[in-house]
């Protein structure tokens, strides 16, 4: 069956405008006793859909050098990937004592990558937090922040002077409002503060970390440092009702923007000020559920990024809500999507052009350059090596980030896939699979298969995208 992107205008497929950079992210190597590896094992395993733990995963650990093999035949610039603090330092207090052998461990990834020409794109905190710091009540005690400057004075020592693009964070939005790294069931117990209390506290942590390579590494080791954000690109259900143009912006601005605007303008949106203030004076709360940065912090956290990583896999539609809990019920919008939309195995709509209006929406606003440091397409235990709807994914959304550089200007420096192999995916266990090479969980050798999608990525990368008169099938 031939197949065109037909919903939208401009049906083209874009050539010769890839960004400059190219590459996959993958692989929270498992850890050695934070609180992933203590989260998998609870209760014999039973918060995970399939009661694995994620001890093994991938093993790039051990792998890592097949692993840049892979990469390099793949083609690409970057590769994407996570320090885990607690193989840095173990307890989470440096004063108790840094692992050497984890910095042994990612010096060798990083020399491995560069003698092979590709670039190491370093993020700092994808959610395995350090038990010790678990203990302490995790990001929900402001005393984390002073925590995680100084773990990240110990990397940007350690490997700053080869590692040249950084990450803080992955997602806070997630870990914010998920239960893991919690020591405790539900941070939704009402009164609902506590995603915004650890959101605030991830802010200051990113601001000092951000001055600390600022003052201290960058004159050296001139590189530059970002935080990736996640979301789906929220869009009006009816582009010309106003109400639902206001709904559009507010979901965005308490995904996106909630992270986004304090560390480009020095304070939380102003929606979401309105909005929480006033259910909080409602509730007859003396202080409002979203914390304020005082005059010393606005100018500390004020201007706090070189560029904007983005992590996005769907979209959605929102109008005006008052039903929804949670921060859509701070945010007073109401999601839903459309039944023509194909969805992957987690339930996730496919809305190729949902990136697009993303990434014009985020160059308009924060006018940073961005980098795409995840995009994909999960599939279910069952995927296969001739992976068509994964093939297909790709294929129309990049092409819509094409759009968004060509057409609409958006300064797109870099693309990332997620991801490189199948990975351990938090309560999914081994449930999902995301990676564009095939892993059977029950082979000691983990062999890495490619699927489809890898010769696709591969080629969509030479080519700079799509050649004129290419038939899609
Ligand atoms: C978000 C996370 O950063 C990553 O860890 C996860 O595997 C993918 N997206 C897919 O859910």
């Amino acid at each position: 069956m031939q197949w065109r992107q037909r919903s939208y205008p401009e049906d083209d497929f874009l050539y010769d405008v890839f960004p400059p950079f190219i590459g996959y992210s993958n692989v929270r190597i498992p850890n050695r006793g934070g609180w992933m590896k203590m989260w998998s094992h609870e209760n014999n395993g039973s918060f995970i859909s399939d009661g694995t733990n994620g001890d093994v995963a991938c093993d790039s650990y051990h792998k890592y050098t097949e692993d840049i093999k892979i990469l390099k035949e793949l083609g690409v610039h970057f590769y994407r990937f996570s320090i885990a603090w607690s193989r840095i330092v173990p307890t989470g207090f440096v004063a108790d004592g840094i692992n050497q052998g984890g910095i042994d461990y990612y010096n060798n990834l990083i020399d491995g990558l560069l003698a092979e020409g590709i670039v190491p794109f370093v993020t700092l905190y994808h959610w395995d937090l350090p038990l010790g710091l678990g203990r302490t009540n995790s990001w929900l005690n402001e005393t984390i922040v002073n925590h995680f400057e100084d773990y990240a004075r110990v990397v940007f020592r350690e490997f700053g002077d080869r590692v040249k693009l950084w990450l803080t964070f992955n997602e806070p939005y997630e870990f914010c409002r998920a239960s893991y790294n919690y020591l405790e069931e539900s941070p939704f117990k009402e009164p609902l503060e506590k995603p915004y209390v650890c959101a605030h506290h991830v802010i200051m942590a990113h601001a000092l970390a951000y001055h600390l390579y600022d003052k201290e590494f960058r004159p050296m080791q001139q590189g530059k440092i970002g935080i990736t954000l996640n979301t789906n690109w929220a869009g009006p259900r009816d582009p010309n009702s106003a109400a639902d143009l206001a709904a559009s912006s507010r979901a965005m601005n308490f995904t996106f923007g909630w992270w986004a605007n304090p560390i480009v303008r020095g304070e939380y949106p102003p929606i979401m000020r309105e909005l929480i203030d006033r259910k909080s004076a409602e509730a007859g709360r003396n202080s409002s559920r979203l914390p304020t940065f005082d005059a010393e912090w606005t100018e500390l956290i004020n201007g706090t990024t070189d560029f904007l990583g983005l992590n996005h896999y769907s979209s959605h539609y929102v109008e005006y809500g008052n039903t929804s809990t949670g921060i859509e019920g701070d945010a007073e919008v109401r999601g839903s999507g459309d039944p023509s939309w194909e969805q992957n195995a987690l339930g996730w709509s496919i809305v190729p052009w949902g990136l697009r209006k993303l990434l014009t929406w985020l160059h308009m606003e924060y006018k940073l350059p961005i980098y795409v440091t995840e995009n994909g397409y999960g599939a279910a235990a069952s995927d296969y090596l001739d992976d068509q709807p994964r093939v297909r994914y790709y294929t129309n959304y990049i092409n819509e980030m094409l759009k968004a550089i060509k057409l609409d200007g958006a300064d797109v420096r870099g693309y990332a896939a997620w991801s490189l192999i199948d990975n351990y995916e938090w309560s999914l266990g081994y449930t999902a699979r995301f990676g564009v090479h095939y892993l059977n969980y029950s082979d000691p050798n983990l062999t890495r298969v490619p699927k489809a999608s890898a010769d696709k990525l591969r080629q969509i990368f030479a080519d700079n995208g799509f050649p004129p008169n290419q038939t899609f099938s």
